[in-house]
Parts: structure tokens; sequence; C-alpha cells
């Protein structure tokens, strides 16, 4: 048989968060499916990238006061590291903001463009004056018009559940900065025409995705309704990649996410001497997504319509999973059952979630729930209790009293391990399946199979009796944990490392079981799996848990209560705030690089500052009145606010950020300058 080609993906995650155990449900999945193929000797290449642009990850880092760039590169380094903590085994893990991913959006866009695929239309949207931007529908905040509850996002209220555009809401406002001066405003927008592909996709979606997931979706789109065309196109300022030929304009993160499957592979293909085209561009290749049930719409309707509208292979499937619950419910911060992968990795063995996982994962797009004391109890039970005593019991007797040899079976034991092995063709098609949680139930039956004829035959007893006789009991008890170690390999890759070890060999493939193992001296026993203290469970939780609560109204009114007497009697004093309000003000300082009058203004200076590594900044200031000459604060230090929002000042351009001054402007005003020179760009506190 040929060998099989295999591109597999998961799903990007966004570089604006850390990666939690929800995400590792769809991760670890993957993992399993991928290091089964390799086994059976599949060429596979898994890739991934962080998902890198869009509003939120630019709000995040002008909040912070550095570049996207900065940001994105520090949760890259987190993603990585949580990864591999997890032992996740990508071939490639990249990134959305890179020049492969750059050119292939472009391309893309192109061959759309050419296709007929695209529409150019004007399209109304929320405008924030004092950002200076467009605003998203999750950007907007403000009472929900059906059922009056206040504080809702654009999109859909989390009360009544009704879905609304951002115009509707009543009391709008900018969810940055607060303003409600919002405007309507008409920009042009370039959009998918996603009807056009109707057809393509009605024969499309039952093959290459779950039954499930297909009707849901053709049914959606029934003949009476309508495929509305999607908007690819974000204005200024976005994070991204601006689209060619339309300055201003910029592909929308959702545009250029999924492109970034096919630029992690190219840039895998570009190290590694192989070519693109023979593994996204060949008909035989095959090519799999694994997708939350939540990001559907992206990879089902949108993704293989435009490869197709753009002449690009498609995905062969898509595999849809359900999300993750918790102790039966979703994943809340205050109960600590949002955990973060450090926050487990600090308390428990990955080896255990994967073990875990793969006991509750199949291929449905049911949610799977992580019960933490049935956590707690299978590990314990089956993979500590059943699986490995079997290893640690039989190697160390096999060892100490027996020089490690494994010796011939007798007939009883040379029939266990045959029908461990008769299962091989069974575990292959549930992992080829992606139905993981049968694999545990398979390899426990073994198990229990090998223990009953374990105690039976009570080898701790006949050891100190008869250890020649022993021997066939004990080469029967490993030889048949060997299988199931195999068996367990694509789930528990750090255990079959050390299993395989004991048994003199590297790496296992499942051509690994039909060697014999008989005359074999193992090595010495290797620590497997760790039993889990439910006390470990605890702490985690607890950990999760958020560390200091919103100061309440009330504590807020007592720390408004607690401010010097005096206060009250000097009108110029604001009223107090508490230490959080002040800490998140980031002051930096930076270097007057000109400091110049603004022409059309009586009080504006316009500053030009080196602010190390955040860059430079353009800040407006209005103390033209103590400085008529601006030009005599040049090349001094001075103190900004760096995650001021931007704010555009009519007529003369926007102000990133605000230069500290204090005094009286009527007395005198004096812009604020550190003592001692510090580097621009350091803190100025
Ligand atoms: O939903 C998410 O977390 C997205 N970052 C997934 C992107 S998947 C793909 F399209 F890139
Ligand atoms: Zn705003």
């Amino acid at each position: 048989m040929e060998q099989r080609k295999i591109v597999v993906t998961s799903a990007l995650p966004y570089a604006n968060g850390d990666i939690h155990i929800g995400h590792l449900v769809e991760y670890l999945q993957t993992d399993f499916w991928v290091r089964f193929q390799r086994m059976r000797g599949a060429k596979v290449c898994y890739v991934c990238a962080d998902d890198t642009h869009g509003t939120p990850i630019m709000i995040r880092a002008r909040k912070e006061g550095r570049a996207p760039e900065a940001l994105i590169a520090e949760m890259r380094e987190r993603h990585v590291r949580d990864f591999s903590a997890f032992q996740m085994s990508f071939d490639n893990y990249y990134s959305t903001n890179t020049p492969e991913n750059r050119a292939f959006c472009e391309d893309i866009y192109a061959k759309l463009e050419n296709a007929g695929a695209l529409r150019h239309e004007n399209v109304a949207q929320l405008w924030c004056p004092d950002c200076a931007m467009f605003l998203p529908d999750r950007f907007v905040k403000g009472t929900c018009p059906n059922c009056g509850a206040a504080e809702q996002y654009g999109d859909n209220c989390e009360r009544c559940g009704t879905t609304y555009s951002p115009a509707d809401l009543k009391d709008a406002h900018c969810a940055t900065c607060g303003s409600r001066a919002l405007e309507t405003r008409e920009t042009e927008h370039i959009l998918f025409d996603l009807a056009k592909y109707r057809d393509y996709l009605k024969q499309w979606l039952p093959v290459h995705t779950q039954t499930d997931v297909a009707n849901k979706l053709c049914e959606w789109f029934g003949e009476d309704q309508k495929l509305l065309p999607w908007d690819i196109s974000r204005d200024a300022p976005y994070f991204g990649f601006e689209i060619p030929g339309k300055p201003g304009k910029y592909f929308y993160v959702w545009l250029d996410a999924p492109v970034g499957y096919l630029a992690s592979l190219e840039n895998w293909c570009s190290k590694h001497g192989e070519k693109f085209d023979e593994w996204w561009g060949d008909p035989e290749a095959e090519r799999y997504h694994f997708i939350g049930k939540d990001i559907v719409r992206f990879h089902c309707l949108f993704w293989p319509s435009m490869l197709h509208a753009a002449g690009y292979e498609g995905p062969t499937r898509v595999f849809v999973h359900g999300f993750l619950t918790v102790n039966g419910e979703k994943m809340s911060k205050s109960r600590g059952t949002f955990i973060s992968a450090q926050t487990y990795l600090k308390h428990l063995d990955p080896a255990a979630l994967r073990y875990y996982y793969a006991c509750k994962i199949n291929n449905t797009t049911d949610d799977i729930d992580l019960n933490l004391d049935d956590f707690a109890q299978r590990v314990n039970s089956d993979l500590v209790g059943k699986i490995t005593n079997l290893a640690s019991r039989g190697a160390q007797m096999l060892g100490k009293r027996l020089d490690g040899r494994i010796g011939d079976l007798d007939e009883e034991g040379a029939a266990l391990v045959k029908a461990a092995l008769s299962r091989s063709d069974a575990i292959a098609a549930l992992y080829e399946e992606r139905k993981f949680s049968q694999v545990p139930v398979e390899v426990c039956r073994i198990a229990n199979a090998a223990n009953e004829y374990f105690d039976r035959h009570a080898p701790w007893k006949t050891i100190k009796t008869d250890p020649e006789a022993t021997r066939p009991v004990l080469s029967a008890v490993l030889a048949a944990f060997r299988a199931m170690a195999i068996y367990l390999a694509p789930i528990l890759p750090a255990y079959a490392e050390k299993a395989a070890k004991l048994f003199g060999e590297s790496a296992w493939t499942w051509g690994s079981l039909g060697e014999s193992v008989a005359g074999r001296t193992i090595g010495a026993y290797e620590y497997l799996a760790e039993r889990i203290d439910p006390a470990a469970v605890e702490a985690m939780v607890e950990d999760s848990k958020p560390t200091e609560p919103p100061p309440s109204a009330d504590s807020q009114k007592n720390a408004a209560a607690a401010a010097p007497a005096n206060a009250a009697a000097c009108p110029a004093v604001k009223p107090a705030i508490a230490f959080p309000a002040f800490d998140a003000v980031d002051l930096r300082v930076a270097k007057v690089e000109r400091c110049t009058a603004v022409e059309k203004s009586k009080k504006l200076v316009r500053f030009e500052l080196d602010c190390g590594p955040l860059g430079h900044r353009t800040i407006f200031s209005g103390i033209r009145s103590a400085y008529p000459d601006p030009s005599v604060l040049d090349g001094r230090q001075v103190v900004f606010v760096a995650n001021l929002s931007p704010r555009e000042m009519k007529g003369v351009g926007v102000s990133e950020g605000m230069v500290l001054t204090a005094g009286d402007p009527a007395t005198g005003l004096a812009v604020l300058s550190p003592i001692a020179p510090v580097r621009p760009g350091d803190p100025a506190c």
C-alpha cells in the first residue's frame, strides 16, 4: 500500500490568552490521532500556529503600551512552553503574522477577485471618535433593546439571547474608552459572495464533516434562506495584513487565520525540502482539520468555498468536537474550574489529563465532562492500579530474582498474550475513527485478564519457593503489559517511551506488536505513572480562583472616606482613587525628538517622542501658554502615559498618550522630567 501523506491541523489559538484545559480537549485529541498515524507508518505533517491578528490584540497591546509584535512574541513563547509540557508533537508551530501567510492571503484574494467571488460595498458601522476607529460588535456595549439588560455586547444579549446589530443597542458606548459620542459612518468593505457557493457546499458538507454538522448547516441555509455575504475586510487601525491596492483596508482576522494552516505547512516544507503542492495540492494527500463546534461556520462554510473559488484543494475532512465542562458545568473562574495549562502543571502530571481525556473523547460533537473526582479515580484505579502495577511488580520481581530475562510462556500465559495482541486491528480502527474513549476500555479489559492471571498464580509467593516456575508467569504478564503500552503510546507518549526502554527498545510502531520479546533481558524499572492525590486536585482548583476580587462599591466608598480630612477643603484635588486605579496607569520615559507648535491651534504643541522599545509616538498637549517656544523641550526627557487610548484631536491628528505636566495653567505649568536620566521606554516609577 502507498504510504499515506496526511496534513493535520488543530485550530490556531489566539495570541491574546494562555492555553487552558478547554483548549487541550482539541490539541490532545489531535495529538493522539497524529501519533497513531505516525505509528502506523503514515507520513504526517501536523501544523499549527498562533492566531495573531485582529482588534482585541491591537487594543490589548495599546493598553499595555507595547507593539502588537512584542505581545504576540511573548504569547508565542507561553503557548510553546505549555504545548511542549503536554507533549504535543506539532511538526511546525508557526504564526499568522508571517510573510508566508501574507503571500497566501494575497494570492487567495487575487484569485477570488478574478473568480468574481468578491463584492465591494459601502457598509455602515459605528465609529468611536475618541478611539478614532470603527468598532467591531464586541467593542460596543449598551442596553439590550429586547430585555433591557445593561452592559451587553453589540452582537447578542447574554441575558435573553437576542441577536442584534450594535446600532440597535440603547445607550451604545465604546467598550474601550466608554465614549457615548458614537457615530455611524459608511466605509467600503469587501465581501465574499458566499451564496454563489451554495450548491458546492450542499454537496461538499455531507462528505467532509460529521452528519449532524452537515445536516445542521444544510438546514440553516435551506432553500428559502440566504447565505449572507461574508465581510472579509476591516478598516485601519487594525493589526493584520493590508489588502493590496486598498490602502487603509485590512484582511479580517478570520480570513487570514485558516490561511495560517497553509502558511505553517509551507514554512515546514521549506525547512524540510518538501513541496507544498505535494501536500496541499495533491488530491491523493489527505488534509484534516480538528476544530471545536463554535467555529464550524468558518471551517465548513467560508473556508471550503473560499479555497474552492480560489482553485485550491480543500480539506479532506473537518473533525468537529464538543466543549469541555468541569464537574458538569461550564468552566468558571469563580469556581476555580477555569484552569490554565500552567496551573494544571503546577499541581499534576500532564499524562493524567492525556489519559483522562482519552477516556472521554470520541468522534461526536457532544460535550465532554471532566469530573474531577472521576478523573482522580480513573487514573488511580485503571492507569496506575490495573495497568502500570503489572509492569512495576512483574519487572521488579523478574529483575531482582530472575536476572530480568523474559522466558517462554506457559499455555495459559501464551493465550493471555495472544488475546491481547488479537485486539490490534480493532484498536487501530478505534484510533482511526477517533473513538478514543474505547481505547482505554479495550486496554483495561486486557489488564483485567492479566491481573486475574497474575493473582491466580501468586508469583509473589512462588518466587520464594520455585523462582524458575515463576518466570513464565512474569514473562506473560510483561508481554501483555507491553502490548497495552503500545496501544496507549499515542495517548501516553512519555510513558510509552519509558516502557519501551524497559524492553530494550526505542520508539514503538504499531508493527512492534508483532515482535516477540522472549529471551530479552529487561532494563531497570523506571517509575511510569503517578497516583493523583485528591489534595493536589483541590489545590489546583483553589489556585485557579481569582485572587483579588474586584473592589466592591462599599470598599470604594470606604477608600474615599479614608482620604485625608483636608482633601475636601481643597477643590483642586479629585476624589481618592484606590491603588489599582493608579497602578493601571503605565508611566514611561521618552526623549523629546522635537516639540513644535501646532499651526491651527493656540493651545496645542506636538511632541515627537523616542519611546525606546515602544517605538516613536506623537502626542499633542495643551501647554503652549507655558511654552510659547516649544523647542526648549527638544532633547529633554519627559514622563508620559503609555497606555492611554489613542485620541483623535480634531484636524491635527491622533495623540498616542499623554505627556505629564503639573501646576496651574494660569500661574505656571511644568512638563515633568525624571531626575536621573533613564533610557526611553523605561518605566518612570
Ligand atoms: O477560535 C479561535 O480560537 C480561533 N483563534 C481559531 C482559529 S482556527 C483557524 F482558522 F485558524
Ligand atoms: Zn472608544
